[in-house]
């Protein structure tokens, strides 16, 4: 059994041992313009009122946009969107890429960004930011939310998976 202090390595195996569904979150950084980052740090948080959270590095482009515009959208990416996925966590975008990756952006009831063609979105506005060691927990309400049939992509020890069903 290992045992602490964890190095950051050693923590980032660990932690992928928990296996995640995979995220797109975008903010409207002027108009037409959206800005999108892969997070799987997303998770439920109440019911009552209808709140969910997604921790964002202090470096990452997004989070000064969070900051300001305080409502994002969220995307729960399909299986087979990797690409997708890998495309939001390099931070750089271009309408080419998006064009040959087929990444087009939808709206919300809400009127918020969202990715098209996803498993669900969401859309949010910011309750509170938490700052928590190297990134800031958003703790955000869900105000409405579309679904959509298919299969989740997933993330498990830093690679990508897709799901099995139980017999
Ligand atoms: C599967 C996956 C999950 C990720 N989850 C998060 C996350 O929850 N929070 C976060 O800040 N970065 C996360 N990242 C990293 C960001 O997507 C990436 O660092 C960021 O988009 C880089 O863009 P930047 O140039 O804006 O910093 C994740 C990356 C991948 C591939």
């Amino acid at each position: 059994m290992t045992t602490s202090p964890l190095t950051t390595l050693e923590f980032r195996k660990a932690l992928g041992q928990f296996s995640t569904g995979v995220t797109v979150v975008t903010v409207e950084r002027e108009p037409g313009k959206i800005q999108g980052m892969t997070a799987n740090s997303f998770t439920s948080v109440s019911l009552d009122p209808l709140l969910i959270l997604v921790c964002v590095d202090q470096h990452a482009k997004i989070l000064p946009l969070l900051q300001k515009k305080k409502r994002f959208g969220v995307s729960v990416l399909k299986a087979g969107q990797q690409a997708v996925s890998e495309y939001f966590a390099r931070g750089v975008h271009s309408a080419e890429a998006e064009e040959r990756l087929s990444i087009r952006y939808s709206r919300t009831a809400s009127g918020l960004p969202a990715l098209e063609d996803t498993l669900l979105q969401l859309s949010c506005s910011t309750v509170a930011a938490h700052p928590a060691g190297d990134h800031t927990i958003f703790v955000a309400e869900v105000h409405d939310a579309e679904i959509h049939e298919g299969e989740p992509l997933l993330y498990f020890r830093g690679e990508y998976r897709s799901i099995a069903r139980h017999r």
